[in-house]
């Protein structure tokens, strides 16, 4: 049975990010104190920076998020931080979408458990908590923000797997829905379906419990609202997708996600696609598996007038196919949630390259 965590604390409404300072101020304890600040590059010399209680003893650091995030850009943040101070932080505080809120997790966990990022790649490898770590997510729909991993990319292993472990759990959440305001359409859609599509996951899983199907179908219920809005992102909605975005991490924190991640991965890995996109390309391709879902799925793209990419797989070769399905087949936990123990049987090369070929 699992001894489930989660969210220690949060700040949640409009205008959260302004308590940022009354968060912070309290841990600096002697001058030699210090916060480290990761801020998505997205907000370099803007308001947002203006807006951070920054002191001359912190370090503001910037998180490329052009790619997701790899073991690589982790270990790299970690050495910086070490090389540039005599002592560790007393906080971390993350700020972005998911890729910055998972590299916040993962420097954090890196910082006291010493190694490499990819030594703690699976589940539970992470041996003691990590340093202190605030998340403020500007961007809805990842649950990076309550869920118990982040996820990055290990190109040399073909792997794409998160820290999975409860030290991963963030302390304390600033969640402000005024946050995503500036987030472009089709990244707060991509980006705001995966919520839909982790509960979606959760909810036709074997590895379930009641929990977990609370906060899944209370996440769908908003996200369905959102999507079947005419103003998507409304103040209202940035709200719910708030919520529900929060909510979907609860939900996987406490349960699996089923085929659309894995599959999702795989293209993570050959075509460096982001999740959010990644996700929904995957999902169009799974109808005999999530038929009404799928379905549902694809009213809310011409509701919401989002074309999904197509072809991206038309130009592989048997070796990109046989990438794609060693980076697939790897997440036997949620494929077996999906399917069962013996998933390969169903999803064999020639099946998953078939799924492959429709995208
Ligand atoms: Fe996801």
């Amino acid at each position: 049975m699992n001894n489930s965590k989660n969210i220690a604390r949060f700040l949640f409404g409009k205008g959260a990010f302004d308590e940022l300072g009354s968060l912070v101020q309290p841990r600096r304890k002697t001058k030699d104190d210090y916060f480290v600040f990761l801020l998505d590059h997205f907000f370099r010399d803007s308001k947002m920076e203006c807006r951070l209680p920054l002191e001359d003893q912190d370090l503001l650091l910037y998180v490329s998020t052009l790619d997701e995030p790899t073991t690589d850009a982790v270990n790299t943040l970690n050495r910086n931080i070490i090389d540039r101070k005599k002592k560790l932080p007393v906080s971390l505080v993350g700020i972005g979408g998911g890729s910055t809120l998972d590299t916040a997790k993962a420097v954090s966990n890196l910082l006291t458990n010493g190694g490499r990022a990819e030594d703690y790649q699976g589940w539970d490898l992470v041996r003691v908590p990590g340093i202190h770590k605030i998340g403020v997510p500007t961007l809805s729909g990842t649950g990076a923000e309550s869920s118990r991993t982040c996820v990055m990319t290990d190109p040399l292993r073909n792997l794409k797997l998160g820290m999975n472990s409860e030290h991963t759990l963030f302390d304390q959440l600033v969640l402000d829905p005024d946050l995503p305001l500036t987030v472009p359409r089709s990244q707060y859609f991509y980006t705001g379906m995966d919520t839909y599509l982790h509960c979606i996951e959760s909810l036709q899983g074997r590895c379930r419990h009641g929990l977990a199907d609370a906060y899944s179908r209370e996440a769908l219920r908003l996200s369905r609202e959102v999507f079947a809005s005419e103003e998507m992102q409304s103040g209202a909605n940035r709200e719910k997708l708030m919520i529900a975005s929060y909510l979907g991490g609860c939900a996987i924190a406490n349960s699996l996600v089923g085929l659309v991640h894995p599959f999702s991965a795989g293209l993570a890995i050959t075509l460096k696609l982001h999740h959010g996109i990644a996700n929904c390309i995957a999902m169009d391709a799974l109808g005999e598996f999530y038929p009404e879902e799928v379905g549902e799925f694809r009213s809310i793209c011409e509701k919401q007038q989002i074309d999904l990419p197509r072809g991206v797989t038309s130009r592989f070769s048997d070796n990109d196919f046989e990438r794609l399905y060693a980076s697939t087949i790897i997440h036997e936990r949620p494929l077996a949630n999906a399917l069962g123990e013996d998933f390969k049987s169903i999803l064999t090369p020639e099946k998953v390259k078939e799924i492959f070929s429709r995208m």
